[in-house]
């Protein structure tokens, strides 16, 4: 059985899908365990440290509430300006700092590679909440358990990627996970936001059925899942380009009325004008529920890479 003990979470490249179902059958069981008790005692006395150097509501907050679901306690901060960075601390001393206090640390960084640099140094196991541009492994993990609630399966999907395909980090990790089921996938981006090539290459060499288009109502028509994504401001050196693409592919309810029936929508979260709001009440509009997936997943890696399963 895949063992996780002493693990780093860094990308979704290095899952196998065997693995996969394990993390997913844990937050399952979590899942289940939390409808008779607010919390467990699994991780009582142990520390989850939450190192975040851009932005988060979520990432951060569903590690912090699974830590103490789970029964642990947590310390850390949430903006890099109140902590030593701002007086020019690199990241591995910070790493080699806090793993003095810390049995576990789950960090988000604006640098591409960050994670896997903090894990060179780091004695205790890192979880990457997001990486600039590059992977968002544990939002993948999410997403899986998201469409396998929805749709009872994974296999047999055809799966929409809507939106900053280049940049954006969670579907960069989902398709890595994706890759090990039978699905058909389709990324929905215009020409200046298309998936890297380093990543359809990787969808090639694993023989997943693969389409490119910039018609979200074409793909809608043949899709199981839609994943939304929003235009990575943050990413763009000329913020004209992205004012210019920042409403690309807009989700309305007329769009979703004409999509193949059955459609389950997804989206990472924060929107802001990818999904309009009259989509909310469309049975199969299922971000909500995915921001509480989140909390599962994150127990289950916290626990499996503490060795608490
Ligand atoms: C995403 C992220 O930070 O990459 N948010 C999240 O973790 N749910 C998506 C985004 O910011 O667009």
């Amino acid at each position: 059985m895949a063992d996780f003990k002493g693990k780093h979470i860094l990308t979704g490249k290095q899952f196998t899908r065997e693995e996969i179902e394990r993390i997913l059958q844990v937050a399952e069981n979590f899942k289940e365990e939390l409808k008779s008790r607010p919390s467990l005692d699994l991780t009582r006395g142990q520390i989850l440290a939450t190192l975040f150097f851009e932005p988060s509501t979520r990432t951060r907050l569903s590690f912090e509430s699974a830590m103490l679901r789970l029964g642990g306690s947590v310390i850390g901060f949430a903006e890099a300006s109140t902590s030593s960075t701002a007086k020019g601390e690199s990241l591995e001393d910070t790493i080699l700092t806090v793993c003095q206090y810390a049995d576990v640390i789950a960090m988000r960084h604006p640098q591409m590679g960050s994670a896997e640099k903090a894990a060179k140094v780091s004695t205790v196991p890192i979880l990457n909440g997001g990486d600039g541009a590059g992977q968002h492994p544990t939002q993948a993990l999410l997403d899986m358990l998201t469409i396998k609630t929805e749709k009872g399966k994974i296999d047999g999907m055809t799966v929409s990627l809507v939106g900053d395909l280049k940049h954006g980090r969670t579907v960069h990790a989902l398709v890595e996970l994706l890759k090990h089921y039978k699905v058909n996938l389709i990324f929905v981006a215009p020409e200046e936001l298309r998936m890297p090539q380093e990543i359809t290459e990787s969808m090639k060499s694993y023989s997943v059925p693969t389409k490119e288009t910039d018609s979200l109502s074409s793909a809608l028509k043949e899709s199981d899942v839609v994943y939304m994504t929003r235009v990575q401001k943050e990413r763009f050196a000329d913020p004209a380009q992205y004012e210019k693409l920042k409403g690309a592919f807009i989700l309305t309810r007329a769009l979703v009325d004409k999509a193949k029936p059955g459609l389950t929508i997804m989206h990472p979260l924060p929107r802001v004008t990818e999904i309009t709001t009259d989509v909310d009440s469309y049975e199969g509009a299922a971000y909500f529920r995915q921001v509480k997936n989140g909390l599962y997943v994150r127990m289950a890696l916290i626990a499996l890479v503490l060795g608490k399963v």
